[in-house]
């Protein structure tokens, strides 16, 4: 079987990548994918590189049996683009930062997650939380797990 790389990327990488790929990093665990599947997350932004994810994404993800504590923030590279497959924008912006960061000849590999959610969404953004309050972390989860399901499936589609 093929194997698949993805890079999740948003703002800071404190809160919303490093969630989708804890997230991600479970359900292809669960699926038996684990060797095959490659999972990372990256910023745009550098404030918070080196550091471990905002304490309120690691409480909410914890609470839905997901550990985010070994994670560190990182800045997107060049590297990022050859090699990982798909590249997975948490909201329009970081979609848009990427693509000028890009590699004319990678830049189809970038995709918003929620492009992949399976229930409708109001629009393709996972909302920023770090202005906010825990129910927007527990938000960004409910987002996450349900677009990291549709996007597992699509990859699996792509690698039998
Ligand atoms: P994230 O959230 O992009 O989901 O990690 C943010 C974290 C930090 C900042 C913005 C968004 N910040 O401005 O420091």
């Amino acid at each position: 079987m093929k194997s698949a790389s993805v890079l999740f990327v948003c703002l800071g990488n404190i809160c919303r990548s490093p969630t989708a790929e804890a997230v991600f990093r479970a359900q292809v665990k669960a699926a038996g994918l684990a060797d095959e599947i490659q999972i990372d997350s990256a910023g745009t932004g550098d404030w918070h590189i080196g550091k471990a994810p905002d304490h309120r994404a690691q409480t909410a993800g914890l609470e839905r049996g997901f550990d985010l504590s070994a994670l560190r923030a990182r800045l997107v590279t060049s590297e990022d683009f050859s090699r990982h497959q798909w590249i997975i924008a948490m909201d329009e912006n970081n979609l848009r930062d990427l693509k000028k960061l890009a590699p004319p000849t990678h830049e189809k590999k970038i995709s918003l997650l929620l492009d992949y959610a399976q229930q409708s969404t109001a629009n393709k953004n996972v909302p920023d939380p770090y202005h906010g309050n825990m129910a927007d972390f527990h938000r960004v989860l409910d987002l996450v797990e349900d677009a990291c399901q549709g996007l597992l499936a699509h990859i699996q589609q792509e690698l039998y």
